[in-house]
């Protein structure tokens, strides 16, 4: 994708929220980049900061410093005035549609929103749009009329992607879309996503907490620790040849995409925990050095469009990320 302009850019994002007497780097010094067409996942622990990615990248948080680009243009440019054309274009699909929908309202009313705001539709060719809409996320288009309460999870999340579709967005931010339902239901959604990527052309800025499920869908794979990038690359390399030991544990620790119900949430990243110094993943890193407890890595290129922040990257070959010898040099026995 190197040739092309990135349809989504982002440069060295830092955020912190202060609060009462806590400072929190929510995001620290993040940049990663997203293609025309392209699903990007965004995977972490609860805590890690990937919703404040996507509120900035949104355009609902500010970043401290860093800047972020939408084809070519930089975000603040892009919503001076009424900032329409960007919000048009960028559509979010959070994890909860029936709460993001008015309950007052029925469901084709909140899919049709969009179109009348944006004035692109109204009468009977609103009706049609929205119709053709729910038909697109294979939702019978009798269910415009009823109400959020009156539909199952998987159908709000239908909807909701269905009114996210509604302005024909170039990118779409998913923030845990799929993470409150049913991994039957998952599954289905997972699927619907990669047509609408098929059919539209659609980027992605897919964010979740479980990994398996992210790289279902993934082109390419950012993996945060902490606020800030701890690998990213092609999603297969990342995922069967991770080259930080996050990714690793990640991997190791996540539930299986494919049955049963996940068991209880992930680990948080507890800011409160976090080395003032040094590589924020040395207190729990099962390869930790002396100098990485001073020095904090910056990503480093392991390969092809494929960076770690980790010191000791070279290191970890396929074979060394086995889960059985995932320890260090020195206490292997023999
Ligand atoms: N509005 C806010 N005010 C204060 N702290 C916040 C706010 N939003 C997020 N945070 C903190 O920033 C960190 C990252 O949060 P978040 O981006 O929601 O992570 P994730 O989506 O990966 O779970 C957390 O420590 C969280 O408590
Ligand atoms: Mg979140």
């Amino acid at each position: 994708m190197a040739d092309v302009t990135p349809l989504l850019e982002l440069r060295n994002l830092r955020k912190t929220f202060i609060a009462g007497a806590r400072t929190v780097q929510a995001v620290r010094d993040v940049s990663f980049t997203v293609g025309p067409g392209e699903i990007v996942g965004l995977v972490g622990e609860s805590g890690s900061g990937k919703s404040t990615v996507a509120d900035l990248v949104l355009g609902l948080e500010r970043p401290d410093s860093g800047e972020i680009f939408y084809g070519g243009r930089p975000l603040p440019e892009l919503l001076a005035g009424s900032g329409r054309g960007y919000r048009a274009a960028v559509q979010a699909v959070f994890q909860d549609s029936v709460q993001a929908m008015d309950g007052r309202k029925t469901v084709g009313w909140s899919i049709a929103e969009p179109l009348v705001i944006h004035k692109v539709a109204r009468g009977a060719a609103l009706r049609a749009r929205v119709a053709e809409l729910l038909r697109a996320v294979h939702l019978d288009p009798a269910l415009a009329g009823r109400y959020p309460h009156q539909i199952s999870g998987g159908q709000a999340q239908r909807a909701g992607i269905a009114r996210a579709l509604a302005l024909k967005p170039a990118l779409l931010v998913c923030d845990e879309a799929v993470s409150a339902l049913d991994v039957s239901v998952q599954a289905q959604i997972v699927n619907l996503f990669l047509e609408i990527q098929e059919r539209y052309g659609t980027a992605m800025l897919f964010i979740g907490h479980s990994l398996p499920v992210v790289r279902h869908l993934a082109d390419r794979m950012v993996v945060m620790y902490a606020g800030a990038v701890a690998e990213q690359g092609p999603a297969e390399q990342v995922c069967s040849a991770p080259r930080h030991p996050y990714t690793r544990l990640l991997i190791d620790s996540a539930p299986s995409f494919e049955p049963g119900p996940s068991p209880a949430g992930p680990r948080r990243t507890r800011g409160e925990g976090l080395p003032a110094a040094g590589c924020r993943f040395a207190p729990r890193c099962p390869l930790v050095t002396d100098t990485c407890r001073t020095a904090d890595p910056a990503p480093r290129e392991v390969g092809a469009g494929h960076s770690s922040a980790c010191l000791r990257a070279g290191e970890l070959t396929v074979a060394e990320t086995r889960p059985s010898r995932f320890s260090t040099e020195k206490r292997r026995p023999g």
